[in-house]
């Protein structure tokens, strides 16, 4: 495939980065993850201004004008721009520079790095059966809200769920159900959705934003609170949410069934009206 690195365009095969990239030896960088359908890319702006404000956060300075054209390419040059879904994955890291923890002295062009992949949505079947999550223990640091490539808590919980034999992973602290390990999670109850409210202990995605949006024009309620792990086994149903993850109903957890353990029509519902919209 073809990919983005600091203004060149090659195939992986040929990408290189130096070892003294301050990604590689201390994950100073962030990153985003941007869906595309049918080559359309969807909540571009979103995406472009939650990676605006991470790179504000770690003050990495860089131009971002030329990064919609750059996604455009990705999926011109690597034939993905008639793909039912997409994304591009694109990361920002501070740059080379002989390692120390600090900011290096003379400031460094940060490193950007960028590709395109095609997106397999599981057969309708499939997700019709529902999926499985389990919970793990929320050991991520105290600012998620900013996606850096720092991801060895969300590895290392993914990795528990796919060891359980399950989709995916319910991060609790506190005895709080806040989100997955790269999706935000919802329960219902009745006809209200809840889900964790803005802050720093979950990542603010972009997906979680436009379902909640979707959901109150539905006419549902919805209710941005802590969720408590407890509370889970009188929900009536549950989801995750996410770029790589869409609506992803979850009827199991902790091997428990949630409601009646199967498919509810909330998550349907929702699942439905996004396929409308990105279609
Ligand atoms: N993950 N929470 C976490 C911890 C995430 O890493 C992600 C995204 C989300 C969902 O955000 P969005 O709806 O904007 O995709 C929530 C990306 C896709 C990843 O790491 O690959």
């Amino acid at each position: 495939s073809i990919v983005y690195l600091n203004g060149d365009w090659i195939d992986a095969s040929e990408a290189r980065i130096s070892v003294e990239d301050r990604g590689f030896l201390l994950s100073d960088g962030v990153y985003e993850v941007t869906p595309a359908y049918r080559g359309r890319f969807f909540l571009f702006d979103r995406h472009l201004e939650r990676l605006r404000s991470g790179l504000a956060t770690l003050r990495i300075e860089m131009e971002l004008d030329g990064l919609a054209e750059i996604h455009d390419r990705l999926l011109a040059d690597n034939e993905l721009a008639d793909d039912e879904v997409s994304y591009v994955y694109l990361q920002v890291t501070r740059g080379v520079a002989p390692r120390t923890h600090a900011f290096p002295k003379m400031p460094v062009p940060p490193t950007v790095y960028a590709f395109a992949r095609p997106y397999r949505r599981p057969d309708r079947t499939v997700w019709e059966q529902g999926f499985e999550a389990v919970t793990v223990p929320d050991r991520r640091w105290a600012r998620v809200d900013v996606k850096t490539i720092a991801l060895l808590p969300n590895v290392l919980a993914q990795q528990a769920a796919v060891d359980a034999g399950v989709s995916d992973a319910i991060l609790v602290r506190d005895g709080i159900a806040l989100e997955g390990a790269h999706n935000n999670f919802f329960a219902v109850f009745g006809r209200t959705v809840v889900t964790h409210p803005r802050s720093n202990v979950i990542l603010p995605g972009i997906t979680r934003e436009y379902v909640i949006r979707m959901a109150r024009e539905l006419g549902f309620e919805v209710d941005e609170r802590p969720i408590q792990v407890e509370e889970l086994a009188r929900a009536n149903e549950a989801f995750f949410t996410g770029t790589t993850t869409e609506v992803r109903p979850t009827v199991r957890i902790d091997g428990r069934p949630v409601g009646s353990g199967a498919v509810g029509p909330v998550a349907r519902r929702l699942f439905d009206a996004f396929l409308e919209r990105v279609e």
